[in-house]
């Protein structure tokens, strides 16, 4: 594997390649990030993952400073998976040299609610160094995990919006074998912690299995699952249940016509939040 620092060393071993497959991280690299790879690798080549921790899209009062970062670790990961060709491993200078100044807004109806009502600014972050990225890297494929679902959908409709030659593939969330969906943020839980974090996934699969019997009052299924979390010692952001095309609420109506749907959520166990979604 080619570890590249820079744009320029990055375009000197992507000349001429057409059917590049991208795997954008922020590094601290887990068998989900992995998986996304594996699944790169059957729909392009060569593979192009990136590491960058990215302060755009962290708030002021948000973990940017700790979030871990651990590039020795995660190339020898890499090196050991032999599915990536390039590894794009820039400083904060390489990918803003200068304030970024231009920047992508996401729709308020899409980019505004749920994680973007949390953590305003989040998807205009991720928005424009994922655009950046894309601009640096021109995959023919790239690929995101459903464990970020809004995220998902903030870049397939920017690349939608702004006509971007890039396929996004999806692929499912990897877990735990206790159900918690794996992310960097989890060394940050505490042993007492990481036992209970798997009850937020409980709750998802909870609310599932009441609207596959036959619930359709949101209201009353959303204060269920939030009650039962805040009473184990969770405070919940939010857990919704949307409709899987735009995540706006569905109605009673919907939900009884089995229109797609996903219950997403955020919640935190003392200071480290958590996030999972689930489809219906
Ligand atoms: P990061 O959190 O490192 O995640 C990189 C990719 O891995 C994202 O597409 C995310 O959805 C996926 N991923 C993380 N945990 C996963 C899991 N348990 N199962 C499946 N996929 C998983 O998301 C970001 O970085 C950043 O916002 C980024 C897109 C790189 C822009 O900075």
């Amino acid at each position: 594997m080619k570890v590249v620092h820079t744009i320029e060393e990055l375009r000197d071993q992507l000349r001429g390649q057409l059917r590049v497959a991208f795997v954008p991280t922020m590094g601290n690299l887990h068998e989900g990030h992995l998986a996304l790879m594996k699944l790169a690798r059957q729909h392009g080549d060569p593979v192009v993952a990136s590491i960058f921790v990215n302060r755009l899209q962290f708030g002021p009062n948000e973990d940017f400073d700790r979030y871990p970062r651990t590039l020795v670790d995660d190339i020898e990961k890499l090196e050991r998976a032999r599915d990536v060709y390039v590894l794009f491993a820039p400083n904060e200078r390489e990918m803003y040299p200068e304030p970024q100044n231009f920047q992508i807004q996401p729709p308020s109806d899409l980019g505004g609610i749920l994680e973007g009502e949390f953590r305003p600014g989040f998807f205009t972050g991720v928005s424009t160094v994922v655009l950046k990225l894309f601009s640096c890297v021109q995959p023919s494929v790239a690929v995101f995990g459903k464990k970020d679902y809004q995220q998902l959908m903030v870049v397939r409709n920017m690349c939608r919006q702004f006509q971007l030659p890039v396929n996004i593939l999806a692929h499912e969330t990897v877990r735990d074998a206790d159900g918690l969906a794996l992310s960097s943020r989890n060394r940050f839980l505490e042993p007492a912690q990481r036992s209970e974090a798997p009850q937020l996934f409980v709750a998802l699969q909870e609310m599932k299995a009441r609207v596959e019997e036959g619930h359709v009052d949101p209201d009353a299924l959303e204060r269920h699952a939030i009650e039962y979390l805040r009473k184990r010692g969770w405070q919940v952001d939010y857990i919704s249940l949307r409709r899987q095309r735009d995540l706006l609420a569905p109605t009673a109506s919907e939900i009884s016509a089995r229109e797609p749907l996903v219950v997403v959520a955020a919640a935190r166990l003392g200071s480290t939040r958590l996030i999972d979604n689930l489809e219906i």
